[in-house]
């Protein structure tokens, strides 16, 4: 099937699902979003929502008992899932291109930051091992590492935790992609650094114009970066909206909830209101919202079947309580 070629990324009504000893336990259930050329949307859900399931489908990196059942994903209109594995190395990295949680997990700790910043370039450019370097050095000087041609002789070890992330961003710019993949790119930092890689990469996405998606825990961080807003739950898009809306005015209880309980970004806060209970367990949840064991609106409608996205006004929200305005 063809896509839409207007937006630079479109996934279609996803359903993945994972074969367990326990069976098949879907995780992700008809998620869908549009992501337009040079705009940053924030998918933002508690652990266990599908954040990173959803990000590693994306470029066909699921585990082996991951399975499509349903849906398509769409990059300028191609189906990634119609591309044969070399069509599909091309656009990894070089046009999509992925920045993980654990910065120092995803160097490689026996070779120099310098031999990881110039295989990737030699992978995909036809260019002299030297201008890989001289590339490799500009690149470090962008992401604001000091005395980038000498540090490039370095091994991970030698950098700290925020280091090493600018290091991987620098990997996932290198290439100049449409879109980048941020999961959780500063949660393994401590928060006066999470601010200044959270700038970093929203200059650098704006001077270069690319895409991106972000995902995070953090509503707060969502509200730093983010034009707009995908609220999952259970693998469900709960709420999505323009960022701004999004935090003036929440309209599904869940995301109500979330910002009831949000620290300020460079704050620590001993005391916030959290949201009672947890997420369902995958295949464990019954018919009705997912959300209805813990919501303070919670109906007889709620428990007994699942709710739409209701549509107004540019914003869609998952809550029998949006069905009257819709
Ligand atoms: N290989 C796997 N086999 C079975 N279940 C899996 C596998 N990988 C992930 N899952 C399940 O898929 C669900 C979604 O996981 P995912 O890693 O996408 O969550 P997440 O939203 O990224 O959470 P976190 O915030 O903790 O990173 C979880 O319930 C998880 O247990
Ligand atoms: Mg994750």
């Amino acid at each position: 099937m063809t896509c839409s070629s207007e937006p630079i990324l479109e996934v279609r009504n996803l359903h993945i699902d994972f074969t367990t000893e326990e069976g098949r336990l879907p995780v992700l259930c008809g998620l869908s979003y549009a992501l337009p050329k040079g705009r940053v949307l924030a998918v933002v859900g508690e652990s266990g929502s599908g954040k990173t399931v959803h990000a590693l489908s994306v470029l066909r990196l699921l585990p082996p008992n991951a399975h499509v059942s349903e849906g398509e994903i769409c990059y300028k209109g191609q189906n990634l899932a119609l591309l044969s594995e070399g069509e599909l190395r091309r656009i990894r990295g070089g046009k999509i291109s992925m920045i993980f949680q654990d910065p120092a997990a995803s160097l490689n700790p026996v070779l120099t930051i310098g031999q990881q910043l110039t295989e990737t370039l030699l992978a995909h450019r036809k260019i002299s091992k030297e201008e890989a370097r001289r590339q490799a050095a500009r690149l470090l000087e962008k992401v604001g590492i000091v005395g980038a041609a000498k540090r490039l002789e370095e091994y991970p070890f030698q950098f700290s935790g925020g280091m090493c992330q600018r290091v991987m961003i620098a990997m996932a710019l290198a290439l100049s992609p449409d879109v980048l993949i941020a999961d959780e790119p500063t949660t393994a930092l401590d928060v006066t650094v999470q601010a200044q890689i959270l700038r970093l990469i929203k200059q650098l996405q704006a001077e270069s114009g690319m895409s991106a998606v972000f995902i995070t825990h953090n509503l707060a961080v969502a509200a730093a970066v983010a034009d707009e807003v995908l609220v999952l739950y259970a693998g469900r898009c709960m709420e999505q909206a323009p960022a701004e809306q999004l935090f003036k005015n929440p309209l599904h209880p869940y995301t109500q909830g979330l910002l009831n309980s949000l620290a300020p970004l460079h704050q620590k806060v001993d005391e916030l209101p959290v949201i009672a209970g947890h997420p369902p367990v995958p295949g464990k949840t019954q018919a009705g919202c997912p959300f209805a064991p813990r919501c303070p609106f919670v109906s007889e409608k709620c428990r007994k079947s699942c709710p739409p996205l209701f549509e107004e006004n540019g914003r869609k929200t998952r809550c029998w309580l949006r069905e009257v305005h819709a």
